[in-house]
């Protein structure tokens, strides 16, 4: 099988300035790279440069070398064959806190998670999905197979698009399970493998993961101190005519900027200029936090030409599984036709779990929103105290503080912090183009005392690393 061969030049350019963090060489040698396999910046099956060739490009010791090679063949890392050389791979199990995906099962008790952006379930749910059973004798009798979605879930949804000024119809409506398997299917039915599609950066990875496997070229444009960069956005997509778009306007994902309506205008009409079709992600936008009112949909400036993402992941709880499309009409069956391939539909009931959540979505979302904007602000006021030196801006809605560093440190924090019982993932993943090594996503999904324990541990790592001194011993007070 032909390997993918990585230079020593290419490998040192990506490790960065590792050798400024703490702990002796060769473990925090292992560390990068582990982080960089498991990011996808090296991808698995990839030939590392030989020991040789790397100690001398890095102008370090053999051994340095060697031991960190030894300490990723152990950990599964790294696969070394007779005339392939050193081979990188994903081992069976990847620590979350490394890992590209939120890995459920493995047990992270006794460590502070700040890998995932998506809070527990709002209270509520088991009685919805008691009732929900109530409702399910009659669909015992038919196959349950419903690729468009349950008509009872498509109504709720659609009435809540028209209750935004968004005139929709049931049959507009696709329910998926999740927003990320939506957007999926969206860029399967939109694209061709070559396409270009426009996205932000930094964005959600999974989303781009996805859009990427279907063989499509990303085009990332950055986001400004101050959020879109509309002249940017316009002249890229004149530039490069993207076949889509996929982006989060509503409390983008890290960043937690709500994108203006005189945005949204400007945008679509770019959109619908240079016949990009937009895929607009709508799973944060019920997370308002501080009553701000929203501005109308992206898809009111395009109904015919917009898709738009939904998803209760974030407001009722990610285990039910259920997001949605809108689709203008002309292109239902294109998108129903590009599902038919990788599933035949949602569970039914969870379906109608849903569609009960819903109807009592002014009963619940209030309450929602409230607790978040409490860790939020736990989160906020912890980091300004343990470290003054982070910079962030606190979201109007969202889930996640995104954290400028005084130095490109991320991927190295990581690692520390992980040693210190706090699990990160680093900035640089939210970058389709790789960089953003200064950055930190931090969700605050977890409750007010863990994020405090939690911001305590982690200001400990930041302070070993930037100082060399020895990290903090954990205390015991961890999340159960
Ligand atoms: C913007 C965005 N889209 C999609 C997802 C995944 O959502 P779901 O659980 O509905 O697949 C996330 C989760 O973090 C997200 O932030």
């Amino acid at each position: 099988m032909q390997r993918q061969y990585l230079p020593a030049s290419t490998l040192t350019g990506l490790l960065g300035s590792w050798a400024d963090d703490s702990g002796p060489a060769y473990r925090v040698l292992a560390d990068r790279l582990r982080l960089l396999i498991a990011d996808g910046r090296i991808i698995p099956g990839s030939r590392l440069p030989s020991e040789r060739e790397l100690t001398e490009a890095l102008g370090v010791s053999r051994t340095t070398v060697a031991s960190a090679y030894r300490e990723l063949r152990d950990s599964g890392y790294l696969m070394s064959r007779r005339g392939s050389g050193s081979v990188t791979a994903l081992p069976s199990k990847v620590a979350p806190e490394l890992g590209r995906h939120h890995a459920p099962g493995i047990d992270t008790d006794g460590l502070y998670d700040f890998t995932c952006a998506a809070p527990s379930a709002v209270p509520g749910i088991s009685t919805a999905v008691a009732e929900a059973a109530g409702d399910l004798p009659v669909h015992l009798a038919t196959p349950g197979y419903h690729p468009q979605g349950l008509p009872v879930l498509r109504s709720e949804i659609a009435a809540a698009y028209a209750e935004r000024g968004l005139p929709t119809t049931p049959d507009q409506i696709i329910v998926t399970a999740g927003a990320l398997a939506a957007t999926s299917i969206a860029i399967r039915a939109i694209t061709q493998f070559g396409d270009r599609v426009l996205t932000e950066s930094p964005t959600h990875p999974n989303s781009v993961d996805a859009i990427r496997r279907t063989g499509c070229r990303v085009v990332a444009v950055p986001m400004s101190p101050g959020g879109w960069d509309l002249p940017l956005l316009e002249a890229t997509i004149r530039q490069t005519a993207p076949r889509a778009a996929w982006m989060v306007v509503d409390f983008q994902n890290p960043t937690g900027w709500l994108m203006p309506a005189a945005d949204r205008q400007r945008l679509a009409i770019a959109f619908a200029r240079s016949r990009t079709t937009a895929i607009v992600d709508e799973t944060l936008f019920e997370l308002s936090l501080d009553g701000q009112e929203l501005p109308p949909p992206f898809a009111s400036y395009d109904p015919d030409g917009v898709i738009t993402v939904g998803s209760v992941s974030k407001s009722f709880w990610g285990g039910l599984r259920i997001g949605w499309m809108r689709v203008p009409e002309a292109l239902v069956a294109r998108v129903l036709d590009a599902r038919a391939s990788m599933d035949l539909g949602a569970p039914v009931l969870e379906q109608l779990v849903v569609a009960g959540l819903l109807r009592q979505r002014s009963t619940i979302l209030p309450e929602r929103r409230l607790e978040l904007a409490r860790r939020r602000d736990a989160l906020a006021s912890a980091l300004a105290s343990e470290l003054p030196s982070w910079r962030f801006r606190v979201p109007g809605g969202g889930l996640s503080l995104w954290c400028e560093l005084p130095e490109p440190v991320g991927s190295s924090l990581v690692g520390v912090a992980q040693r210190n019982g706090v699990l990160l993932v680093s900035g640089s993943r939210f970058s389709p183009d790789g960089g953003l090594e200064s950055f930190i996503r931090l969700p605050f999904t977890l409750d007010p005392d863990a994020l405090r324990d939690g911001v305590s541990q982690l200001a400990a790592s930041y302070a070993s690393l930037t100082t060399g001194g020895a990290p903090a011993r954990r205390t015991a007070a961890m999340i159960a």
